[in-house]
């Protein structure tokens, strides 16, 4: 595998947070590694979010060549509001920049700033199979609570492809519930590549177990729409105030009874902010009933707050420099439809289109 050679060294305030790491990505000796990822700028940028996918962003980034690109395309398949969407993607990128994306060594982008996204979708959508879309386990959880079931949600994991074929990625960093997607898009470049020649390979998660953090309620993921989560650029009365309701161990029902860390949510959370002996410590401490669930919650929001402090710094200091992160996605842009058009002419060749003049 070729590695990208890296520049300059960054700060990376994100990489207080502790937990478990990456497995690096592994082409095939002659085959360049390239990771993209993409995020939806729908508001709340939430801590599933930062340890699912973007944890490992600011890793991959040190080491391979790397795309993330704020999928704003994708975002239009939900009720939203127009007026507050250049708000939400400009807040995500200042995020992302935050937890230490690093746009020197990373391309940084705005889905919509590269037409060709939209254009590969639709070619991909000739090959990809109906059945298997209709059985996209996400499409089946957005409709129940959609207003009505628009065609962009059932044909969003095809668009998906698109944005990873676009750069013929190699590896993708996500979460668990986007795993899913991941392998559609690996049934499509089957079906491309056996209908008009071999032309993509077939990207890979990074994690053999990706992650599923789950929300507040400790029923559901973590989501956005579910409204059960913590937003990395909460403060920390809204941090104390969210994990305080936040649910723990049914089993403990008096303040004497011995805790069952290993099934309780906040216990669980707390491995993600401390450091393993901190983690061990309040663990025993519940389990043997020397601390109740109020100081394990107390305990996991200090850990929290003091995590996500250096991000929420770093975020003002973005905020403050006008016009930095247009210009940043400006350039990203611009990298990334390099690749893109390139790419595009290679598919309308294959799919025999007759070139424009
Ligand atoms: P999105 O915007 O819902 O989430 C962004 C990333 O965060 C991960 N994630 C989680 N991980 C663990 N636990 C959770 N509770 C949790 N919630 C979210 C997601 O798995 C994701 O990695 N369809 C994608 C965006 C996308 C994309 C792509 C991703 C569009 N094109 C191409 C990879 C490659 C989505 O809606 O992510």
């Amino acid at each position: 595998m070729t590695t990208k050679t890296s520049s300059t060294a960054s700060s990376t305030p994100a990489a207080t947070l502790s937990g478990a790491t990456s497995t690096p990505p592994s082409a095939s000796p002659t085959t360049e590694a390239t990771v993209l990822s993409g995020i939806q700028p729908s508001g709340g940028f939430h801590i599933g979010n930062y340890l699912g996918a973007v944890r490992d962003w600011v890793k991959l980034q040190e080491q391979y060549r790397c795309l993330y690109c704020i999928v704003d395309l994708h975002a239009l398949t939900q009720t939203y509001d127009p007026a507050g969407l250049p708000g939400r993607v400009r807040e995500l990128a200042t995020e992302l920049l935050a937890c230490g994306i690093d746009p020197e060594r990373a391309t940084l982008f705005v889905q919509s700033h590269v037409p060709e996204h939209s254009e590969l979708a639709w070619i991909l959508s000739t090959v990809a199979p109906y059945g298997e879309l209709s059985r996209m386990t996400q499409f089946k959880e957005k409709s129940e609570r959609a207003d009505y079931i628009n065609c962009g949600l059932f044909t969003y994991p095809v668009l998906m492809a698109a944005d990873i074929l676009l750069y013929k990625a190699t590896h993708v960093p996500v979460g668990e519930d986007q795993i899913q997607h991941l392998e559609l898009t690996r049934e499509v470049v089957r079906r491309f590549n056996n209908r008009f020649g071999p032309t993509f390979a077939e990207p890979m998660p990074i994690h053999k177990e990706p992650l599923r953090i789950m929300g507040l309620d400790g029923k559901q993921k973590m989501s956005k729409s579910l409204g059960n989560y913590i937003a990395v650029g909460d403060d920390p009365d809204t941090i104390r105030k969210k994990i305080s309701g936040a649910f723990t161990d049914e089993t403990r029902l008096r303040r004497k009874d011995p805790g069952h860390p290993e099934s309780c949510y906040v216990c669980g959370l707390q491995q993600y902010f401390s450091p393993p002996d901190k983690v061990a410590e309040l663990h025993e401490g519940c389990r043997t009933a020397r601390i109740g669930c109020v100081d394990s919650k107390r305990a996991l929001s200090d850990a929290m707050i003091a995590s996500l402090a250096s991000i929420q710094e770093r975020k003002r200091e973005i905020m403050a420099k006008p016009g930095l992160v247009d210009e940043i996605l400006h350039e990203g842009a611009r990298r990334a439809r390099a690749v893109a058009k390139k790419t595009m002419a290679e598919v309308r060749e294959r799919l025999g289109l007759l070139p424009a003049a």
